[in-house]
């Protein structure tokens, strides 16, 4: 009798566990439907393969808030919607003067570039790392050479030159972000160029470089002519520069700098963003890192965007762990012995 007992308290316990079970598996999946999915392949959960994602922290308001996935970032073929809104607001950047028609100027665009859709590859496999370098004189004496060229993307702007500088800001560029007037040749056929148009004229600027060379001057002289593989140009979408104006820097500055525009632009194709090159040296001086600080431009002066509060939401975006900013050397280097 007793061995009876026994066998029913077995199945008994059996019972309860695989109900238990199946409860907890149903749970999950409920939850989260691709569970079972990335359980047997040993995926971890969450919204990106990376240790830390951007769009881990979805308690965040204020970064859910900014963040919108929907926006257009750039212009391709299947989405070169400007709307009446957008384009009233993109004329007046640059305030140019007889534009020409934009869905005949986005046309020709097609037939030089692919204006292909990329990037918008996010998932729960993908772990991609940007490592987005402004022009700050912070990077002089930094070593982050390295660090910089760790990362999947390597995203430099405007006159960034590497050769020369190599140990602190890296050999590696994936994507060159340059508007007409700032304009360089690119050493490599696997680079991209980032376009960003502040005017129609942008538009046929590339259009000219990339085929007769007729434009030469927008507001100022151009290069005629510009070194890139065409397959790899890729242009921003006016609807993405508003959305950064308006969302990220509530309208401050006349429009948002290359910089910053391209800051916001990783936090949407990256799932980690490393942030170098931004804000002010260690003497508090805003030059670029190939000038010297008499002789060179400072951006916080260009009195076409609000430097300090584009710095400003820079080092939120750091305090609330969303981006790592690497701020250089901080003190004076004869004191570096000291620490
Ligand atoms: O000066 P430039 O516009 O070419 O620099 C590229 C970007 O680097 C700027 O748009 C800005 O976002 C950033 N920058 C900065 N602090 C500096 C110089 C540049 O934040 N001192």
């Amino acid at each position: 009798m007793l061995w009876l007992k026994r066998r029913k308290v077995r199945a008994l316990a059996a019972l309860f566990f695989i109900v238990s079970f199946s409860t907890f598996l149903l749970s999950c999946t409920v939850h989260d439907p691709s569970f079972f999915f990335r359980s047997s392949l040993a995926i971890p959960a969450g919204p990106c393969a990376c240790q830390h994602c951007i769009t881990e922290l979805e308690d965040d308001t204020w970064f859910s808030d900014k963040l919108n996935h929907s926006v257009q970032l750039l212009l391709t073929r299947t989405n070169a919607e400007v709307s009446d809104d957008t384009y009233k607001w993109w004329q007046w950047l640059q305030s140019e003067s007889n534009p020409a028609n934009l869905s005949v100027v986005l046309d020709r665009l097609f037939q030089v570039i692919p204006g292909e859709d990329c990037y918008m590859d996010a998932g729960p496999t993908r772990c991609r790392t940007c490592s987005v370098v402004g022009n700050s004189g912070n990077l002089r004496s930094s070593g982050y050479g390295h660090l910089i060229d760790a990362a999947d993307f390597v995203i430099r702007i405007n006159q960034a030159p590497t050769e020369g500088f190599e140990e602190d800001v890296g050999y590696k560029t994936t994507h060159h972000v340059m508007y007409p007037e700032s304009a360089i040749d690119l050493n490599s056929n696997s680079t991209n160029l980032l376009l960003v148009p502040f005017k129609t004229l942008d538009l046929e600027w590339i259009i000219s470089a990339l085929t007769t060379g007729t434009v030469t001057y927008t507001y100022m002289p151009v290069m005629p002519r510009i070194k890139v593989n065409r397959n790899k140009v890729l242009v921003y979408s006016p609807a993405f520069l508003k959305y950064v104006h308006e969302t990220w820097l509530d309208s401050h500055g006349r429009y948002p700098s290359t910089g910053f525009l391209s800051l916001v632009f990783a936090l949407h194709i990256c799932d980690e963003v490393n942030v170098f090159g931004f804000g002010a040296d260690r003497l508090g001086s805003w030059h670029h890192y190939w000038e010297e600080n008499s002789l060179g431009r400072a951006f916080r002066h260009t009195g076409v965007h609000d430097g300090d509060y584009e710095y400003n939401i820079t080092q939120l975006l750091a305090d609330k762990g969303k981006i790592r900013l690497f701020k250089g050397v901080s003190k004076p280097l004869m004191f570096q012995w000291d620490e």
